[in-house]
Order: C-alpha cells, then sequence, then structure tokens
C-alpha cells in the first residue's frame, strides 16, 4: 500500500499497521488503544511503581532495557513530556540522545525531515517524537515498516491533532482517581477551553469509546469548539456528549473536570486577543459547587485559567498526573519492548 492510501483508512483500520505480532509498535494515535490494552497499561503502571519504591527493585528495571538507545526529536516547545519521556526511557536503563532545535541540523542543508528521521533510525531502537505537522509521526511509522531498519515510533504530540501518551496518563489518573468509585465507567467529565486546537483533549474524547456509559461536556468559547470530525467519531460510537458556554453550570454535574489553556501557537493572525477567555478560567468559588469526590485535572503548562488557589484543593490532581504520565511511559515502553511479562513475574 502506498502512503496516501494509507492516509485515507480510518483509524481502526490503521491499527494493525502499529502492531508487530500481536503487540504494540507504534503509538500514533488515540483510536489504536482498545480498552483491554488500556487496563493493562495501568495495572502495569502501578506494579512498575511499586516495584521502583525499592533498590533492589529500581536496579532490576534499570537491567530491562540495557543497552537500548531512544531518539527524542521534540521540534515543538515541552519541558514536561520531554522530561518524562527522558526519565522513563532512563528508569529502564536505555540512553537517550535528543534532537531539539532544527537549526543545528541537516535540515538546514535542505534534507527533508524524513531523511533526517530515517537517520536516526539507523543509530536507535526507538524513536519519541514531537512535530508540528499533524500526521507526521504517522507517516514516519509508515515509512520505517517499509525500511529496511523498522524502529517503533511514539508520537509525543502532533500539532493540533494528537497526544496519545498524555491522553495514557490522563487515562491513568482517571483510573487511579475513581478505583474505590466504581472506575471511568458511567463517570461525566467536562472538558474546557480552546478544544478546537487542544490536541490533549481531542486524544482524551477518542478514548472515552473504551468505557460504558461516559458523558462527556465540551466547555468552550463558540469560536473554539471541539472539531466535527471528533464529534462525528463520538456520534458513531455512541459517547455521549453536550456542548456549552457556561462553565458553571457544568460544574456542578460532573466527576471531572479537565482544564486546558488557550494554544494561541496556533493563531494565524492573533485571533485568540479577540475571544473572552476568562469565562473559561477555573474561579476559587468554583470549588463550592464541585462534588466531594470530583477531580480537577489540567495536562499543564497552565496559565490563568487554574489559578495557584486551586491547588491546596485535594481534589486537584494536576501534579499527580505529571508523576503519573511518567510512570504510565514506562510501562508503555516497556509493552513495546515486551519486557511486561518481566515485570508481572518480579
Ligand atoms: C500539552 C501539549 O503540549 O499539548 N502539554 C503537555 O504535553 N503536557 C498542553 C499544552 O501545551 O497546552
Amino acid at each position: 500500500m502506498d502512503w496516501e492510501s494509507f492516509k485515507r483508512l480510518r483509524g481502526s483500520q490503521k491499527k494493525a499497521f502499529f502492531m508487530r505480532d500481536g503487540n504494540i509498535y507504534h503509538v500514533i494515535m488515540a483510536q489504536q488503544f482498545d480498552r483491554g490494552f488500556l487496563d493493562e497499561i495501568c495495572n502495569l503502571a502501578t506494579r512498575i511503581r511499586q516495584i521502583a519504591k525499592s533498590n533492589e527493585g529500581t536496579r532490576f528495571l534499570l537491567s530491562l532495557l540495557q543497552g537500548r538507545r531512544a531518539m527524542l526529536y521534540f521540534v515543538q516547545p515541552s519541558t514536561r513530556t520531554f522530561l518524562s519521556f527522558m526519565s522513563a526511557c532512563q528508569i529502564l536503563g536505555m540512553q537517550c540522545s535528543e534532537v531539539r532545535d532544527t537549526s543545528t541540523s541537516s535540515e538546514v542543508k535542505g534534507e527533508t525531515p524524513e531523511d533526517t528521521v530515517r537517520t536516526f533510525s539507523s543509530y536507535v531502537d526507538l524513536i519519541i517524537m514531537r512535530y508540528p505537522e499533524p500526521g507526521f509521526a504517522e507517516r514516519i511509522a509508515f515509512l520505517l515498516n517499509n525500511s529496511g531498519r523498522p524502529v517503533p515510533v511514539i508520537n509525543a504530540g502532533s500539532g493540533r491533532d494528537q497526544h496519545p501518551t498524555q491522553a495514557l496518563l490522563d487515562i491513568y489518573t482517571l483510573h487511579r482517581s475513581f478505583e474505590d468509585q466504581g472506575g471511568i465507567d458511567g463517570k461525566k467529565i467536562a472538558l474546557v477551553g480552546d478544544l478546537k486546537r487542544g490536541r490533549t483533549v481531542r486524544s482524551l474524547a477518542y478514548l472515552m469509546k473504551n468505557y460504558e456509559g461516559v458523558k462527556l461536556y465540551f466547555v468552550s468559547p463558540p469560536e473554539l469548539r471541539m472539531e466535527d470530525d471528533l464529534k462525528e467519531y463520538l456520534r458513531e460510537h455512541e459517547v455521549e456528549f453536550e456542548e456549552s458556554e457556561d462553565l458553571a453550570e457544568v460544574i456542578p454535574q460532573v466527576d471531572a473536570v479537565y482544564m486546558t489553556r488557550i494554544q494561541d501557537e496556533y493563531d494565524l493572525e492573533g485571533e485568540s486577543k479577540r475571544i473572552d477567555y476568562s469565562r473559561f478560567h477555573f474561579k476559587v468559588e468554583y470549588l463550592q459547587l464541585l462534588k466531594p469526590n470530583a477531580i480537577i485535572m489540567h495536562p499543564l503548562p497552565r496559565r490563568q485559567e487554574l489559578p495557584t488557589e486551586i491547588d491546596q484543593d485535594r481534589r486537584a490532581v494536576y501534579w499527580r498526573q505529571v508523576r503519573n504520565g511518567m510512570w504510565v511511559r514506562v510501562a508503555l515502553i516497556a509493552k513495546i519492548f515486551r519486557v511486561g511479562g518481566e515485570i508481572w513475574h518480579y
């Protein structure tokens, strides 16, 4: 199959292409994950966290992928995701190299990004990439699969489109938070802010088809509503959702509020400045409206939409999300390299 035909396939049809012998290989889009995989990755992350508590366990984890190398190709700004992946690789004993600035790479000599990444694949065993263009990670995975030396590719953020590993850590955070309340099934979740250009909310919304009876509330300014492709996907998979512009009205109804900042780096001509985003800030008084067992999430970095006064509330879980992200990425890399079984046997 050529790239043009492949590109047009649906996520569910592409899934097989991201697998190898029944095991996950490339991590490109949220649609490729099913419930079995999500449950397994959450349980494996928890097991790894427990093992890492002892020195002996830490040494065991370090031995698992010793001698393997990962390349972090991050040409869009990142602190959390970059360090989270780097730490995850290091916990498993991998060595990491990085390219973060194309002005110092051969791309300035006119090399295509495809050739640049193919060069990396000659040196390393795993490529983790953040790239501004939607579909680029997918194209690289496609290219490498058809090359003599395939290596797994992890999408760490593809422009406005997707951020599948953020969605995994968000699921892990929801899973842990609702462990004693029947899990994620049946929960009501508000996604708030720039839903049009926010890749974290897009990837997370895709994952909701894996849970029973979830209802989503899309709370955004009219200019920044969730795109139709995603709403169509949810309708097809019978995930209930509702759109709203009234955050204060939605908060008392939900079990989780997922806040996001305005993604003004994608502005074409400063259009964000004309939007009144303050209506989509979590005001301190909203804490009174929120259910006692509900949680407040944010992928970070934050701006004024999430005042620091909220941090003291026990329902604020965004710093836990950051930590969960590292463990879920360790679990993911362990699964890609098929050492999950050894971890369970430890
Ligand atoms: C997010 C991203 O990069 O999409 N950050 C992250 O990875 N935690 C969210 C954002 O930048 O707003």
